[in-house]
């Protein structure tokens, strides 16, 4: 029924869509309920300890049977870097003084984990069929780990030369992320988001340079998306931005407000919440401190900064310090229950394969 089922058959999935994996935004009920609709659920990690990690897989496991995706982030941690990060801190001390908040009590951590010994213990000990990493891989030594496991490793590429470095290092699959896509960009190979793709443009040329099969990512929120993807070439989609709507997303009240108002030309990259840029709706913090700024401490850094204005302003009802993480196509994606919204993208995907092959 799928013009294209080599990833359908590769990860034992019946629906060619990926659950995105949204640190701090999906867990293990989303996940549940995507792989449960035929899809492909995944559990992001990398802002989970290894203890939480282990529970939410408990979880999973306990309440279907379908393949997982473990997801984490394969960036280098930064050597802490004290001035920077003090002087972040005095850009954002007007915020402070405006919320009567001592930046001395603000503890510094790193906000988001890389993929090390202990998350690959964490691989071996549950065998998860599908590792996705975002920002790269990590070093050889841990990947083969991974891949001795017998798990299918994806990643994501921003352009078509990662993704040509994605498939010489032994991935999988590519995941191609265009440029509409919500939260952080994978990007790795460069810094310059300004000359990235967009999803249109991105995933033909990714399926043109690689031999193995392509997810295309970003900017798609419904059943023309999906179609679409498969006529670019893609055998199947990762959906990040429409799942967030879901009421199985952890999402706050205050962020899922917001992306009921979201509109096509309201979303920005941004670097001032976690230094990387990542695409979210633009609010006061973002366009008073960025969207891009060159002070921003190295990635993760920031995200301690901005924690306490985020918890401060949230009380009083404010939206104006979260990270409101969309992608641009987030107005077209309605509110639904995530395997309504999985069988439902599947089914009117495939009128509209259906039809445009004039059957
Ligand atoms: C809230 C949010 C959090 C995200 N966190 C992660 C993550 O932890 N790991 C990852 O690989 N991708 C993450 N992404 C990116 C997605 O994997 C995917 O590329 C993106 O959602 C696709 O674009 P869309 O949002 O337009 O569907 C995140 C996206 C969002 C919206």
């Amino acid at each position: 029924m799928w013009p294209d089922r080599r990833i359908l058959d590769l990860f034992g999935i019946e629906l060619p869509i990926v659950l995105a994996p949204m640190a701090g935004a999906s867990g293990a009920e989303l996940a549940i309920a995507v792989g449960e609709a035929g899809g492909l659920g995944s559990l992001p990690c990398a802002m989970l300890s290894p203890d939480q990690i282990r529970n939410e897989i408990g979880v999973i496991r306990q309440r279907t049977a379908r393949p997982l995706n473990l997801n984490f982030f394969a960036h280098k941690s930064p050597p802490a870097d004290p001035d920077r990060e003090a002087g972040w801190k005095k850009r954002l001390q007007p915020y402070y003084a405006e919320y009567g908040i001592d930046p001395a009590t603000i503890p510094s951590g790193p906000g988001r984990n890389p993929f090390d010994e202990a998350a690959c213990a964490i691989v071996e000990e549950h065998r998860p069929e599908i590792v996705s990493f975002h920002f790269g891989l990590p070093e050889e030594a841990l990947l083969d780990r991974v891949r001795r496991t017998g798990a299918k490793i994806i990643a994501s590429a921003t352009t078509v030369a990662e993704a040509r470095w994605l498939e010489s290092a032994g991935c999988d699959v590519i995941i191609a992320q265009g440029a509409e896509a919500g939260g952080h960009r994978g990007i790795f190979l460069e810094e310059d988001v300004a000359t990235q793709p967009g999803t249109f443009a991105l995933v033909p040329q990714v399926v043109d340079a690689v031999s193995v099969p392509v997810i295309a990512a970003g900017g798609i929120a419904d059943a023309r998306g999906l179609a679409a993807a498969f006529m670019f070439g893609a055998s199947a989609v990762q959906i990040g931005t429409a799942y967030l709507k879901c009421p199985e997303s952890l999402i706050t009240p205050i962020h899922r407000a917001a992306l009921s108002q979201a509109r096509d030309d309201r979303t920005v990259l941004t670097n001032v919440f976690t230094g990387r840029p990542a695409r979210g709706l633009m609010n006061r913090f973002v366009r008073e401190t960025g969207p891009i700024s060159a002070d921003a401490p190295a990635f993760p850094l920031p995200t301690s900064a901005a924690g306490p204005l985020r918890k401060a302003a949230e009380a009083a009802g404010s939206s104006d310090f979260s990270p409101l993480w969309a992608g641009q196509a987030a107005p077209l994606a309605k509110p639904m229950p995530a395997a309504e919204l999985t069988r439902g993208l599947a089914r009117e995907a495939q009128a509209l394969l259906s039809k445009a092959a004039g059957a």
